[in-house]
């Protein structure tokens, strides 16, 4: 199986950015765990700080993968053509994000993808991006 995980914007900075809300390991260092933890998926990464890029790799991967974990960080608070994009392709999605967008400013609480995806998993740090792969594997195909 083949599993997309895209991260949005500053999510490239994970481990030196607000290390306070979003910890101090960087993505990179974790996403060698989720491989180890999952050794007979293929697990495809991508990060931009660009939604066009975000929008492509949607396009380019959604049609032939079995999921798509999406946190598309502050996009996720703006972007109704990533929710098209969403839209648009097969694959179901579950949206993580690391902090709990509730316990924060406001402008956080809405999200533009929670209605395209299977579910939403918030506020449980980089966790969330284990439990969503684990959920995206037990679906049928
Ligand atoms: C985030 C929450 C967003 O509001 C914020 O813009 C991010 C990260 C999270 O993972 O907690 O960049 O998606």
């Amino acid at each position: 199986k083949q599993i997309l995980i895209l991260n949005g914007p500053n999510l490239n900075l994970l481990g030196k950015r607000e290390p306070e809300i979003y910890g101090s390991r960087t993505f990179v260092d974790y996403l060698e765990t989720i491989e180890q933890a999952f050794p007979d998926v293929q697990i495809r990464y991508f990060q931009s700080n660009h939604e066009g890029e975000l929008i492509d790799k949607i396009h380019e991967l959604g049609f032939t993968i079995d999921g798509i974990v999406i946190n598309a960080g502050a996009y996720t608070h703006t972007s109704i053509a990533l929710a098209d994009a969403l839209s648009a392709v097969p694959a179901p999605a579950v949206e993580v994000h690391i902090s709990n967008v509730h316990a924060r400013e406001s402008f956080r609480h809405h999200s533009y993808l929670s209605a395209k995806c299977k579910g939403v998993i918030l506020g449980l740090g980089l966790l969330g991006y284990d439990l969503a792969v684990r959920y995206l594997l037990s679906l049928e195909k």
